[in-house]
């Protein structure tokens, strides 16, 4: 496929910009969400940006690029065209999110919060830390983040199980179940995480019959919001089928002021931040698949199936 010219937007447009490589040979549109008219979508090619924009309709381009990993904002319950390709960024962000998920669970096992309230007090409450290995996780998706998560997760000795739509086994996981037995999947876990694309499938997949399964498991929630029931998972704290919730994302964003999650003492609220992509993957990772592209590869590691949603 030969792209000439392409319109890039989305809130990083200027500093790709200003990173965009000398002798590229595109044609290029940088321009700001709200910038982006008819126009511009008539005279494309290719589209590169978090989410369509208004103006953004499918009948002159040939290409969409997601400057982010999930895809739903173009997908999930819209119209695709199948001649249009779609392809999204990958980079770090299993990496990332990896972090950013040990990052609380050691946060609670190291008592972070107790030992802050105790040094405010100048006191000294010797309780030991838990630990993490021989701990039990379930990650939901087993995508190259579940995998990544995965890894890390094993790495430091905790049995993984993981859960996705066929349950084919994958790297890192002692154990893939099928969606169909996802309640198998969490009864035992000490902790269930949430990477799974928004999704027909998964939209409320947390919802209370799946709470109810959990046996005082903590959450953490990095991949959509839509796919948890708020107040199934408020019900679910309260009768203790959960005993954290660790939110990254939600059905609104940003959280509305009115939502009961921001005062809670057993939910951490995160403003979408667990696996933010930076400016040289967003540059690398289109300009690696405009590359390919061109070159007529037909195998890409980073194509959507907008049919399936992700
Ligand atoms: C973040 O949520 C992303 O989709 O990259």
């Amino acid at each position: 496929m030969q792209i000439e010219n392409i319109i890039i937007t989305g809130r990083m447009y200027r500093e790709l910009e200003t990173a965009w490589p000398e002798g590229a040979g595109k044609q290029v549109r940088f321009l700001a969400e709200s910038e982006v008219r008819e126009a511009d979508m008539a005279w494309a090619d290719a589209y590169v940006g978090f989410k369509p924009v208004p103006a953004f309709h499918l009948e002159s381009v040939r290409w969409v690029h997601a400057l982010g990993a999930g895809v739903d904002a173009f997908v999930y319950r819209k119209p695709w065209k199948p001649d249009v390709l779609l392809t999204r960024t990958t980079g770090s962000f299993g990496r990332k999110i990896g972090e950013y998920c040990l990052g609380h669970m050691l946060a609670e096992l190291q008592r972070h919060e107790m030992f802050a309230r105790s040094q405010s007090d100048r006191s000294w409450r010797p309780v030991p830390p838990q630990s993490l290995s021989g701990s039990r996780v379930t990650v939901m998706g087993t995508g190259s983040v579940g995998q990544e998560l995965a890894r890390m997760l094993q790495a430091l000795g905790v049995q993984v199980s993981g859960v996705s739509m066929r349950g084919e086994k994958k790297p890192y996981m002692d154990h893939v179940y099928p969606i169909s037995r996802i309640g198998d999947a969490v009864s035992a876990a000490d902790w269930v995480i949430n990477t799974l694309p928004l999704t027909a499938q998964t939209d409320k997949l947390f919802g209370s019959a799946l709470f109810a399964r959990m046996n005082g498991a903590g959450f953490i929630n990095v991949g959509r919001g839509p796919s948890v029931d708020h107040a199934a998972l408020l019900e679910a704290l309260d009768k203790g089928h959960l005993r954290l919730a660790v939110l990254d994302v939600f059905e609104e964003e940003p959280l509305p002021d009115a939502s009961p999650l921001w005062q809670r003492n057993d939910v951490r609220v995160t403003p979408h931040v667990a696996a933010v992509t930076s400016v040289e993957e967003a540059l690398s990772g289109f300009l690696d698949t405009l590359r390919k592209l061109e070159a007529g590869e037909r195998e890409l590691a980073n194509r959507v199936d907008p049919a399936r949603g992700y």
